[in-house]
């Protein structure tokens, strides 16, 4: 299986998904700083990773600190938990674990810092753990969506890398290869960082499911033609009314699948639902550098100088989805009634 982040002898080690295709490579963080840069330049991507990532850098901070009187432990620890929430702004995965991070703090403040570091670094392998056990099960409840012949189109990487193992919106697509269903997937290439065509498409050939490289432009014209039964995508934050961000691109989809009657699914784990934001307009939107459109991989693609807009991801609101697949189920319009019935508990925070 391909694993993504990956705790190793007070270490947090990380597939380089910015040297992917070209080379399976990697890196090793020491400082819970390398892992903030990794989540910023990409090197690791994706809610659910990035959620994992973030509470393996929180771990790593923990076991780097002197021994401290236990206010001064709390005050510093909350202080890492800051400056790798300042990482990326949209996924909401980031936020959910660092808070299960200060939570497990506040829990075990009193059993003597050895012992507090020890079930901070469990907390975070938990963390991991679960989200691959989750995508398992997304994967099951959403394979049932899934017909034999399909042909399916996937926007930017919902897959193994995205998360801990295994994926959200392409573990659907893994779970349905898995029985036996025979599938055939679009990607979309997925400007401007190609998600789809580098790290999608490498991971759909690995798993010899089969699969269609098209650029961005080219989807609504294969809807048109017949070509896609369904489609699915990942989450980066899904709002109390069903409302959800994903990369940029991927409204676009939404409303042709409306005007050609297509399924459009959502596969993402409840780690990504936000039920503190109402509606989708009050998801932050990360905005990134302008390089990314000029130019790719250092070589220049637009005239120097030239002025740029580069929103990462966008909003899709929920009344262009078919349905929510979780862990925990199938959600049904209307997603406030069904958000609300499924985070009960968490719902008021
Ligand atoms: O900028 P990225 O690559 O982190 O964006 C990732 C996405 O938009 C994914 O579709 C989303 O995180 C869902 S992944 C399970």
């Amino acid at each position: 299986m391909i694993r993504t982040v990956i705790w190793k002898n007070n270490t947090v080690v990380l597939i380089d998904q910015n040297a992917l295709p070209l080379a399976e490579v990697y890196i090793t963080c020491h400082r819970y700083q390398e892992v903030i840069s990794a989540i910023k330049d990409l090197t690791v991507r994706g809610a659910p990773a990035i959620g994992v990532a973030a509470a393996m850098a929180a771990a790593l901070g923990a076991t780097a600190l002197p021994v401290l009187p236990q206010e001064l432990f709390r005050q510093k620890f909350n202080k890492i938990c800051d400056e790798i929430a300042q990482a990326r702004p949209t996924a909401r995965n980031l936020f959910w674990a660092l808070e299960r991070m200060r939570k497990c703090l506040a829990d075990s403040i009193g059993s003597g810092q050895k012992k507090l570091v020890q079930e901070l670094v469990a907390e975070a392998q938990s963390i991991c753990a679960e989200d691959i056990a989750n995508n398992r099960q997304m994967g099951k409840n959403g394979s049932a969506l899934i017909a034999d012949g399909d042909n399916i189109l996937t926007h930017c990487n919902a897959g193994a890398l995205a998360t801990a193992g295994y994926g959200t919106a392409l573990g659907v697509l893994r779970a349905a290869h898995e029985q036996g269903k025979k599938i055939h997937v679009y990607v979309d290439e997925t400007r401007p960082v190609l998600q789809g065509a580098r790290l999608t498409a490498w991971e759909l050939k690995k798993e010899k499911i089969p699969a269609t490289l098209i650029t961005d432009n080219m989807a609504g014209f294969l809807m048109q033609q017949g070509k896609i039964d369904k489609i699915i995508v990942g989450a980066d934050r899904i709002t109390a009314n069903g409302d959800i961000a994903n990369k940029i691109g991927t409204y676009s989809l939404a409303v042709l699948a409306r005007a050609h009657n297509i399924p459009f699914y959502v596969a993402a784990p409840l780690s990504t639902i936000d039920t503190a934001l109402k509606t989708g307009t009050a998801i932050p939107i990360e905005e990134r550098s302008g390089t990314e459109v000029t130019s790719f991989r250092k070589v220049q693609t637009a005239p120097a100088g030239m002025k740029v807009y580069n929103p990462a991801f966008d909003i899709t609101p929920a009344k262009f989805l078919s349905a929510i697949i979780t862990e925990k189920g199938i959600l049904q319009k209307p997603y406030l009634q069904s958000i609300r019935c499924l985070m009960k508990g968490q719902f008021a925070r």
